[in-house]
């Protein structure tokens, strides 16, 4: 199964592919968590992710594509992978195509999430991140207190929770307007190639997860 998971910030992408990968023993592909990688990195790539990603801009598309090229290529991806994030942009679609026809790979889905513009606010700002096990937790959609009692698989301690440097107001309203103007476009590409499939994505987790797998089984 090769799939794109299209949706704004906060829509669940990075939340249901990791359901994805347990249900399906696919990979996820996600450029964020690349870019988040390098950024990290000292080096003059990662100065240049850094400040696209604070601004809440899209990074280069040659680094983005360098790097899906580099993930692509490995065994892994061989029997399938999932999509988190890329393409963004229409110049990235076609890349991506290109790509695709290049290895004989090609999209068996797109999925869009849709979510209200006011729940994708309230699930960035309640949005946290364990420092030592990457798990992603939520301190305004879950149950009150039970990010905070869970246990870390890395330490056996509780989480250590921090708050993305790019999920504050000023970057969170870029990124949304960069996503309705540079990646809102690819809905009509993908419906254009017979691949979109639409979800409501606002609800519970599970039930969420439910509406995907029908939408993928179609
Ligand atoms: P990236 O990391 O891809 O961020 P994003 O697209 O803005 O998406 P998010 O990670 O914010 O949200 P998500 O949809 O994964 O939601 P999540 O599951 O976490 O990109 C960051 C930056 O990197 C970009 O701004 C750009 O600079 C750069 N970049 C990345 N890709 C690029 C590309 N291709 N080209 C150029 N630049 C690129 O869920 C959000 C929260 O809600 C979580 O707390 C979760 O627990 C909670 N939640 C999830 N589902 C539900 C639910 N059903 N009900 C209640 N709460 C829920």
């Amino acid at each position: 199964m090769r799939i794109v998971l299209l949706g704004a910030p906060g829509s669940g992408k990075g939340t249901q592919s990791q359901r994805l990968v347990e249900r399906h023993g696919i990979p996820q592909v996600s450029t964020g968590d690349l870019l988040r990688a390098a950024r990290t990195k000292g080096t003059p790539l990662g100065v240049k992710v850094r400040e696209a990603m604070d601004q809440g801009r899209l990074v280069a598309d040659d680094i983005v594509l360098g790097m899906i090229r580099e993930r692509l290529a490995e065994p892994d991806t061989g029997p399938g992978f999932i999509l988190d994030g890329f393409p963004r942009n229409l110049a990235q679609a076609r890349a991506l195509d290109a790509l695709l026809r290049e290895i004989g790979q090609p999209l068996d889905a797109v999925v869009q999430m849709e979510v209200d513009y006011g729940e994708l606010l309230r699930r960035i700002s309640g949005r946290r991140t364990c420092k030592d096990c990457d798990r992603v937790v939520n301190l305004l959609t879950s149950p009150p207190g039970e990010a905070e009692r869970e246990v870390c698989p890395k330490t056996g301690k509780p989480h250590r929770l921090f708050q993305r440097p790019d999920d504050n107001e000023a970057t969170v309203a870029e990124r949304l307007k960069v996503y309705e103007q540079q990646t809102r476009p690819l809905v009509d590409y993908y419906r254009q190639q017979g691949l979109l499939r639409t979800i409501n994505a606002e609800g519970p987790v599970a039930e969420v997860e439910q509406r995907l797998e029908l939408a993928l089984a179609k």
